[in-house]
């Protein structure tokens, strides 16, 4: 490990597009913290990357568990002082989720403990570390459905989803962005919010149209600032979206 080496935690990295996330940036030579709710899991996501040679550590971090989420900050602390990029990349459905009018309670309950609670437990937990580092950077993996713009017009491709919980879970996240990028851009705290596109993934049975390495393709670009990120933004791999 050389000191200099930016560190990333990448919650919900043992599959799916964070997945794809620690091993892209893990082979750019960044220190990756592979997040994950499962110890089994996670040790497994690090040796399958470990084994190609990649600097990547597993960290337990469950976003309905605050417990895990500070011990996950004081292990972070311990091991490196510091964090240069967190990404909020866990994320969940629920099969019982719908249109508003109708839709369980219970499950928009559910999808916001983990994608907003849980995100803003995360954020405030590793604050103290971002604010250690000299290029502090928080991305936010929302949605386009989160898109309160796109979520209006009836001809958008997406329209027809009407998943009430996860849509206002990921416009609520979308907020979370704006505010927070206000607040701590006086601290050179950048937090901008992306979309990875509709990707084969468990969150949708796989049927996202787009590969995974597609998927990953925002957040790598937002990571390693490729387009010289903005603050405050919402992105998806080749331009920038509505709120
Ligand atoms: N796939 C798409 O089309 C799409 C589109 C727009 C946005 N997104 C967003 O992209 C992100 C990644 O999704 P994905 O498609 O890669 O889905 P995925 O394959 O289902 O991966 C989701 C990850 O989040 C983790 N997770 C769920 N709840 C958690 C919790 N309470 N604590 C910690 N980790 C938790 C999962 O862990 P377990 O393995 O333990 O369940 C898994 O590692 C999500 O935020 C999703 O909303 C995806």
């Amino acid at each position: 490990m050389n000191k200099a080496d930016p560190i990333v935690l990448i919650t919900g990295a043992n599959k799916g597009i964070g997945f794809e996330i620690a091993q892209q940036l893990a082979a750019k030579g960044l220190i990756v913290l592979v997040g994950a709710r499962s110890r089994q899991a996670g040790e497994k996501a690090v040796a399958d990357l470990a084994g190609d040679s990649l600097d990547v550590r597993h960290v337990q971090i469950d976003l309905n568990d605050e417990q895990s989420i500070a011990e996950a900050a004081k292990f972070i602390e311990a091991e490196f002082g510091r964090l240069d990029i967190l990404i909020n990349n866990a994320g969940i459905t629920d099969p019982d989720d719908g249109p508003p009018a109708n839709v369980s309670i219970q499950a928009v309950r559910r999808i916001f403990e983990t994608n907003l609670f849980g995100t803003l437990v995360v954020t405030q937990a590793m604050l103290p570390l971002l604010r250690k580092s000299d290029r502090p950077q928080i991305i936010n993996q929302s949605s386009g459905l989160g898109s309160i713009q796109l979520n209006k017009d009836p001809d958008w491709e997406f329209a027809p989803f009407k998943l009430f919980g996860y849509c206002a879970s990921k416009a609520a996240l979308n907020m979370m962005t704006v505010q927070l990028a206000s607040t701590l851009a006086e601290e050179n705290i950048v937090v901008n919010s992306i979309d990875p596109g509709f990707t084969a993934t468990d969150l949708n049975n796989h049927r996202g149209r787009q590969s995974i390495p597609e998927g990953a393709a925002a957040a790598i670009s937002q990571a390693l600032n490729i387009k010289g990120s903005g603050n405050g933004e919402f992105f998806s791999a080749t331009e920038s979206l509505p709120w």
